[in-house]
């Protein structure tokens, strides 16, 4: 009698950008999954984790596309996640191996998440196996030559997407932050940053290990330019080490 196979899913990280920066990990799996999910604005249907990943999967293997509302009304993203983890759920209920792509780390700010979780509440019977990327901001260290955090150093990785004030309130500022979703609030993270006093070096960092990645050094240029979504800003306690790119 032929064991029915059973589907398993792959969160996969495809990292920052660069395509060399995907895990091989993430790469394998991808050459031997029966379907990709990859996520899209509602707005559009580009996705970026699926042009990093694109070299990794087979011609013939099907690629859909899921699309996520951009949108703070809460239910709305609920109804989008729930009907998108039921759709991957129809996919391993015929026991195939199904892999959802995410830009970076599929654990950091990541669709991943939410579908994750809705799949796990509704069809915890499935195998999970979820697979780390580069993220954004360890790329962004690494292009300007900087160590992120070194010895006693402490970390903080803050969403911008509500300003500076998850800085100010801080008692103790840590020794580098790095904020990601930044680029709405430009002013008021770079306002955040001045008036602690405690930062001496704050970098703007876009599109990073792309071919059109800008290092902004001086972060008034950043105030002034409104960079786009795909944009962090790192402050260091201490200068970077990292020369400015001439
Ligand atoms: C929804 S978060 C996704 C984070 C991603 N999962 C990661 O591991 O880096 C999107 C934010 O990440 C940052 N980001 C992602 N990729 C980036 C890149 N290549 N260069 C600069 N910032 C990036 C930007 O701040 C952007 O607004």
């Amino acid at each position: 009698m032929k064991t029915k196979k059973k589907g398993i899913l792959y969160g996969l990280g495809v990292g920052p950008g660069d395509p060399e920066l995907i895990t091989l990990k993430a790469a394998r799996v991808l050459n031997v999954v029966d379907v990709v999910f990859t996520a899209a604005s509602t707005k559009n249907s580009y996705s970026l984790a699926l042009s990093i990943a694109k070299a990794h999967i087979p011609d013939l293997t099907p690629v859909r596309m899921l699309t996520f509302p951009m949108t703070n009304d809460k239910e709305e993203k609920e109804s989008a996640w729930l009907a998108h983890a039921n759709t991957i759920i129809e996919e391993l209920t015929q026991g195939k191996k199904v892999a959802f792509i995410t830009l970076g780390d599929s654990m950091t700010y990541s669709t991943y998440g939410y579908v994750l979780q809705h799949v796990q509440e509704i069809a915890p019977q499935f195998p999970i196996i979820s697979v780390p990327g580069i993220t954004s901001y360890q790329a962004a260290a690494a292009c300007l030559n900087t160590p992120l955090v070194e010895g006693e150093d402490s970390l903080m990785v803050i969403s911008g997407a509500q300003g500076g004030d998850r800085l100010r309130e801080c008692a103790a500022k840590p020794e580098a932050v790095v904020f990601l979703k930044a680029y709405r609030n430009v002013d008021d993270i770079t306002d955040a940053i001045e008036q602690t006093g405690d930062y001496e070096a704050t970098v703007g960092i876009s599109n990073c290990s792309h071919t059109d990645q800008k290092i902004i050094w001086d972060i008034s240029k950043l105030r002034e330019r409104r960079p786009d979504y795909w944009t962090l800003i790192l402050a260091k306690r201490k200068k970077v080490h990292g020369t400015p790119d001439k």
